[in-house]
């Protein structure tokens, strides 16, 4: 096998040529029209699986700084069969902030996201940045849901704070089994660790 075949993305992987221009919609999933999530952070991707098996008239892209997470997302949707699903690597937020295309995505997953739970880090939380909220909001449709999940009970604190005085999302009520939510790897986990599971759900409201 030659180098360059050894390291040729997957057909799944998302590869923009010029990450200085923003994308527009045809170039993650083609010309036609579907409603798109959008996963920040995906992990190994069971989340996006289950999902896009679930919902395959929807369009989900997981974002994943993790070369090697990216490339099992792409061989799990693979060898699913699955046509409705994108893995990018890159930096959740410049993804959001400067390449994805403003009001193309009808909800964006944060699941389980690093709680950053030493003090000096705490800036870190993507929940407790106002420039971070506002760029998801901006990547939303109008009507358009954040889903948050944590199991760490100062971030969920802190994000319902944040999301609470934020001006471009209400806090709606997410009742378990509301809608169907599929699990993710790290909720798995937690729940078999006895810890307590927490989730916001936003809705893009105009401003
Ligand atoms: C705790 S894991 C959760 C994975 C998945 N959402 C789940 O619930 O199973 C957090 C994931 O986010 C990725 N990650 C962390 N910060 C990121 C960032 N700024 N941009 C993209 N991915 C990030 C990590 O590599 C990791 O795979």
């Amino acid at each position: 096998m030659k180098n360059s075949e050894k390291f040729k993305p997957f057909d799944l992987e998302l590869y923009p040529e010029n990450l200085f221009r923003r994308l527009a919609g045809d170039d993650m999933f083609g010309p036609a029209r579907a409603p798109l999530e959008v996963d920040l952070g995906s992990g190994d991707g069971r989340f996006l699986q289950a999902m896009a098996e679930h919902f395959p008239q929807r369009n989900f892209l997981g974002i994943e700084r993790l070369l090697g997470r990216v490339r099992k997302v792409c061989r799990r949707s693979e060898r699913a069969g699955l046509v409705n699903v994108r893995a990018l690597r890159m930096e959740s937020t410049y993804a959001v902030e400067w390449l994805l295309p403003r009001g193309s995505a009808d909800r964006v997953h944060l699941l389980f996201p690093d709680p950053w739970p030493k003090k000096k880090h705490h800036k870190r939380r993507l929940m407790a940045q106002p420039e971070f909220l506002k760029s998801v909001a901006d990547l939303l449709k109008e009507g358009g849901e954040f889903l948050f999940k944590t199991d760490h009970e100062e971030y969920f604190e802190v994000a319902r704070e944040a999301a609470e005085l934020c001006p471009y999302f209400d806090v709606l009520d997410w009742p378990e089994q509301a809608f169907f939510y599929a699990e993710t790897d790290f909720e798995r986990q937690w729940k078999e660790a006895g810890r307590r599971i927490q989730g916001l759900r936003l809705l893009k409201v105009s401003t």
